[in-house]
């Protein structure tokens, strides 16, 4: 479904991922681990086609996508849910919902708009006590339920999530968990998850990637990532 082969992008003359390769099939989680400054981020970005790729390649469904922007990538079933969450702030929470709506163009959700919409309410409740609200005043908890919503509002068939519970209050840390563990068991989209939790990771990942310095230096089936591989590259 999602693969990359011998990625790798660089900021000016900084090489970031160094020959980063891994797939994801539909319907399966992938959890991408690392410490921090080691390219998670930068891994989505590309994936996204928000840096350019020096060499290597991207493939989507079956077709080479690395020199595509990123409304097309958008457009094909690429969704994402960046690390600094990505709010428009000046556009209110029903208006950035929208633009969820309409990413991929009319019609592709193959739900009304009524029922996309009803059915992010039912995951995030309180995005319906503050659909009027400009997105820049809100929390960081109410903007990730945002973003998410946002995101699978585009019907993706992969959806990017990078760190989505970072820097979020615990009680709403348990509702985004709890919303991302039912994307798992609906299968309707696969998900790239980025996240330092290990617990959280290995109760949702079907695979893992862990990666050190840019590269991918471990990878695997859930439940094979092993204690020196932790203790090597991921707890500090
Ligand atoms: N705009 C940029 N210009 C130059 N270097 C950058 C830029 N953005 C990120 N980097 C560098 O690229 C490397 C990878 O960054 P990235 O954000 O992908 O890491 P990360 O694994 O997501 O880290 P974190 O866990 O802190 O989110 C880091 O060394 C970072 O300093
Ligand atoms: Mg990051």
């Amino acid at each position: 479904m999602l693969r990359l082969e011998n990625v790798n992008v660089y900021y000016g003359e900084s090489h970031i991922l160094r020959n980063v390769s891994f797939h994801i099939e539909a319907g399966q989680v992938a959890c991408v681990m690392g410490r921090n400054g080691v390219g998670k981020s930068t891994t989505l970005k590309a994936i996204m086609g928000l840096l350019p790729v020096r060499s290597g390649q991207v493939f989507f469904d079956g077709v080479d996508i690395t020199k595509d922007a990123t409304d097309r990538r958008a457009k094909r079933g690429l969704a994402y849910v960046p690390q600094g969450r990505e709010i428009i702030p000046h556009l209110s929470v029903r208006e950035n919902l929208k633009l969820g709506y309409w990413a991929r163009g009319k019609g592709s959700n193959g739900m009304t708009e009524q029922s996309a919409f009803d059915e992010v309410y039912t995951l995030f409740p309180k995005l319906t006590q503050i659909l009027e609200r400009p997105g820049g005043v809100l929390s960081g908890g109410e903007q990730q339920q945002l973003a998410i919503g946002r995101a699978i509002l585009s019907s993706p068939k992969v959806l990017l999530l990078d760190e989505p519970t970072e820097g979020i209050q615990p009680s709403i840390v348990d509702q985004i968990e709890d919303v991302i563990i039912g994307f798992k068991s609906a299968r309707r989209f696969a998900i790239v998850l980025v996240e330092q939790g290990l617990h959280f990771a290995a109760r949702l990942a079907d695979s893992y990637v862990v990666m050190a310095k840019g590269a991918v230096v471990a990878a695997g089936r859930a439940g094979e990532l092993t204690h020196e591989q932790v203790r090597q590259h991921l707890v500090v």
